[in-house]
């Protein structure tokens, strides 16, 4: 007898922004030593996850990706193993022997490039769903090992909720946040991690302050402290390059914003918004309002 075990599932993979991120100084690895708040916001990309392994009845792997959404939107991504979510397949499958296959479809929300981690969560989601799907048992510890030969951000996006990341992103500690509301400002292009943080080594990199003080108004929910503290030393070095940021940056706080960062490597911008609705978005400006989230189920 065959017991039909349910063996697809439908997640959502949130978006995050940095409220702080300091650069402490390029590693002998060549990457970069960091310290990070990273906040999930309401906006995700949706997966569908159809999969199955057993020892006994498979002999190979098989992963497919399919990707959907606004043509915009997904212009730029690959459906190949280049793309997260097969490199965090095809990881999982390494570290634990699966044998199987997973099919998977990709509705895309959150612009790629832009620093708001969408490929990062999209692996992490992917690695939860199929360590459940293919049964492989991995503890928490084991699946951030594999969240981080991933990609730098995986580990941390594998909490849900607001945390800090330190190291090169896998030192990864749970904090308590207040919700705040935020506008997204994007920009239509993308930034490169790995060219950001190669400015910062070129322009002699600048570290932030300690973010002390920030962590306390982020969990305190001080909106006027938190505005003025938020930082990130990859700003300076992405505007240089792309000025377009920095005036983008300047309308949000002439329309009402209480502090404005960049997200990630960029270009998106995160501005945090006062208790009283009387922030007006720039009409010129592609802007989405929302809330930070405190980890949860998914919806
Ligand atoms: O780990 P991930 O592949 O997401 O990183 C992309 C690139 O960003 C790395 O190749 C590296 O150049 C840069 N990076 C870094 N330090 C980090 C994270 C990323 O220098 N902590």
């Amino acid at each position: 007898m065959t017991v039909e075990v349910p063996n697809t599932v439908v997640v959502q993979a949130r978006a995050k922004v940095n409220l702080f991120l300091r650069v402490l100084g390029r590693r002998s690895d060549g990457y970069h030593e960091l310290e990070t708040l990273i906040a999930p916001v309401e906006l995700s990309d949706q997966l569908e996850i159809h999969a199955r392994s057993d020892q006994e009845q498979f002999r190979t792997l098989a992963l497919s990706l399919e990707v959907t959404g606004d043509p915009e939107l997904i212009g730029d991504v690959p459906v190949d193993e280049s793309n997260l979510v097969l490199r965090a397949a095809r990881s999982l499958a390494e570290a634990t022997g699966a044998r199987g296959f997973a099919d998977i479809t990709l509705r895309k929300r959150v612009p790629s490039a832009a620093g708001l981690g969408g490929g990062s969560a999209d692996a992490a989601a992917t690695l939860v769903a199929l360590n459940d799907l293919w049964a492989c048992r991995l503890d928490d510890e084991a699946l951030a090992r594999v969240a981080q030969a991933v990609g730098s951000d995986v580990p941390a996006l594998l909490v849900r909720g607001a945390a800090v990341a330190r190291g090169r992103g896998e030192r990864v500690e749970p904090v308590r946040m207040a919700s705040l509301n935020l506008a997204l400002a994007t920009l239509p292009f993308g930034i490169s991690t790995a060219d950001a943080f190669q400015w910062w080594d070129e322009d002699g990199g600048r570290t932030g302050p300690d973010p002390e003080p920030l962590l306390d108004a982020a969990e305190r929910g001080d909106l006027e402290a938190l505005g003025k503290l938020v930082y990130n030393d990859l700003e300076d070095v992405v505007m240089a390059r792309h000025p377009v940021i920095g005036e983008a940056r300047q309308r949000l706080l002439e329309a009402g914003a209480v502090g404005v960062v960049m997200c990630g490597s960029g270009p998106t911008l995160a501005a945090v918004l006062p208790p009283d609705e009387s922030f007006k978005p720039p009409k010129d400006l592609d802007v989405t309002l929302l809330h930070t989230v405190e980890g949860g189920t998914d919806e």
